[in-house]
């Protein structure tokens, strides 16, 4: 029968089995899905295991504090922070199109997962095993929107099974792959991981990167990380936190539209607020927000935002649209 204890029993048993006595490192987002796949590589394997927090600059405001701090005193996990914005941004100028830029968000990261297994193997020095593995926290849903894994998204290819390179160097270790959201919450609280990180709501590894419609870029990117933290703050002050899925902030950066501020004419960009209500992601419904709370975001966000002067809200469920906009 389907228990977390007895799933937590039968993943460390097989992780140890697979891994023996080489190390492995694991990329963390500050998710719910890295940070529980992470615990229970280190239940299986301990000082075997090094996290990888990449900083690619398309976090949002404070995550990589968050993660610097939380996770690391929670677990214990050894850490290996990694400033990688500027490549990032460089390999994104000009993409504009989705598939492309989750591609290029997942080839990136495996390079700089390469860059690390290379550091550790040398801070080991010769008596050092080799760095044969990476963890991933895929998830059952990534597995099936990305077209298990063959090549062709069905949906969308997730950073971490589409967007894979294919000249990969690592074996993967992916113990949450059979399960839904849901499942991995559990699993993390058997693991005794606190609520702030089990409750977490998603966020896409890609990050800010998928919700820029348009070119990525520095500029847009802070704009979209003051919008974002608006929008997280109210939600957060109205209690909605749990009530909610997630709520992606997207930045229509390819469109403008006429407003009127001050008393001059301003051309600027619209943000999408898209709120969800969703059991496991594959289907989701848009979350009926108080008018007020709404109406403080928008106010918020136009008088705060530079370039914003507008918020439209997305009353759209999954099917037909998806959460994320690209
Ligand atoms: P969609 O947009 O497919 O999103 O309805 C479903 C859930 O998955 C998250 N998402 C991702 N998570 N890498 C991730 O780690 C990705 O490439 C990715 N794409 C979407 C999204 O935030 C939602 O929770």
């Amino acid at each position: 029968t389907w228990t977390t204890h007895n799933v937590v029993d039968e993943q460390i048993a097989l992780i140890k089995a697979q891994v023996g006595t080489k190390r492995a490192i694991c990329g963390l987002s500050g998710g719910v899905d890295s940070a529980v796949a992470a615990a229970l590589v280190q239940k299986a394997i301990g000082s075997q295991l090094t996290c990888v927090y990449v900083d690619h600059g398309l976090m949002r405001q404070g995550e990589t504090e968050q993660v610097e701090k939380d996770f690391v005193a929670a677990t214990g996990v050894k850490l290996k922070v990694v400033d990688a914005q500027e490549r990032f941004l460089s390999a994104l100028k000009g993409v504009s199109d989705p598939e492309e830029k989750r591609k290029i968000i997942g080839r990136e990261f495996i390079r700089v997962f390469e860059q690390a297994q290379a550091e550790i193997v040398a801070e080991a020095g010769e008596h050092g095993e080799s760095v044969d593995f990476l963890v991933q926290g895929t998830l059952y849903p990534d597995v099936v929107e990305s077209g298990g894994g063959t090549g062709t998204a069905n949906i969308k290819s997730h950073h971490n099974v589409g967007g894979l390179p294919e000249d990969l160097q690592f074996q993967l270790v992916e113990p949450l792959r059979k399960l839904f959201k849901d499942e991995v919450r559990m699993v993390g609280q058997e693991l005794g991981l606190p609520e702030e990180i089990v409750q977490r709501q998603p966020f896409p590894g890609p990050g800010l990167g998928i919700r820029i419609v348009g070119e990525v870029t520095k500029e847009r990117l802070d704009l979209l990380r003051e919008a974002d933290a608006i929008a997280r703050e109210e939600l957060t002050a109205a209690g909605l936190d749990r009530e909610i899925w997630q709520c992606p902030v997207v930045l229509l950066a390819d469109v403008r539209s006429v407003g009127v501020q001050g008393d001059g004419r301003t051309y600027g960009h619209p943000i999408v607020l898209r709120p969800v209500s969703s059991e496991d992601a594959m289907t989701a419904d848009w979350s009926r927000l108080p008018y007020e709370v709404l109406a403080k975001i928008s106010t918020r966000i136009t008088n705060e935002v530079r370039d914003v002067n507008r918020v439209v809200l997305d009353v759209t469920s999954k099917p037909p649209g998806t959460i994320e906009w690209e």
